[in-house]
């Protein structure tokens, strides 16, 4: 039977469960395992993250935009509008996988918002570095 996400333990379940996803997907895995040297480190960051998100607990410490403007940069601009709905549907899939109720809601709504504002960060941010890439 499905759970609610209650608590620290329901993320971090569904932290892993959505990366065991990611770090296998044929289109995606290679930028996350070509950057991500501590899996366990970014698995414990990235709880941290969606705990802070879901709950309003002082733990994830980060900038999101910096970071995800410099994978691209790695990869020489070349992230489009692709990588953001594979992203989406695999945390669309995890949530529904495993869990119910409103957090689930909570979380599709965030992350949606989120990959929207990073892609245009990015997108920006290569105008700004004078990348020639500008597909979308
Ligand atoms: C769609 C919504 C997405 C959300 C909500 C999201 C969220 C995050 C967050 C919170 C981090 C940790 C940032 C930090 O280190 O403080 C992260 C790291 C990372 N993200 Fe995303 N991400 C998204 C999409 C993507 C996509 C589409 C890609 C690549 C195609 C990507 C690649 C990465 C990589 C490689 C890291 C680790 C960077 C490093 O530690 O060197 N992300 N992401």
């Amino acid at each position: 039977m499905k759970k609610q996400i209650e608590n620290r333990t329901d993320v971090e379940f569904l932290v892993h469960q959505f990366y065991a996803k990611i770090r296998t997907d044929k289109e995606i895995g290679f930028y996350f395992n070509t950057m991500i040297k501590d899996w366990d480190a970014h698995l414990d960051k990235l709880t941290d993250f969606w705990e802070t998100n879901l709950f309003a607990v002082k733990k994830y410490k980060g900038n999101p935009n910096a970071v995800h403007n410099e994978v691209d940069a790695r990869f020489d601009g070349k992230i489009t509008s692709n990588e953001f709905g594979i992203w989406l549907n695999y945390w669309f899939q995890t949530l529904d996988e495993h869990f119910e109720g409103e957090n689930v809601e909570t979380l599709k709504r965030r992350a949606r918002k989120m990959g929207t504002f990073l892609f245009v960060s990015m997108f920006e941010h290569r105008k700004k570095i004078g990348e020639t890439s500008t597909e979308i």
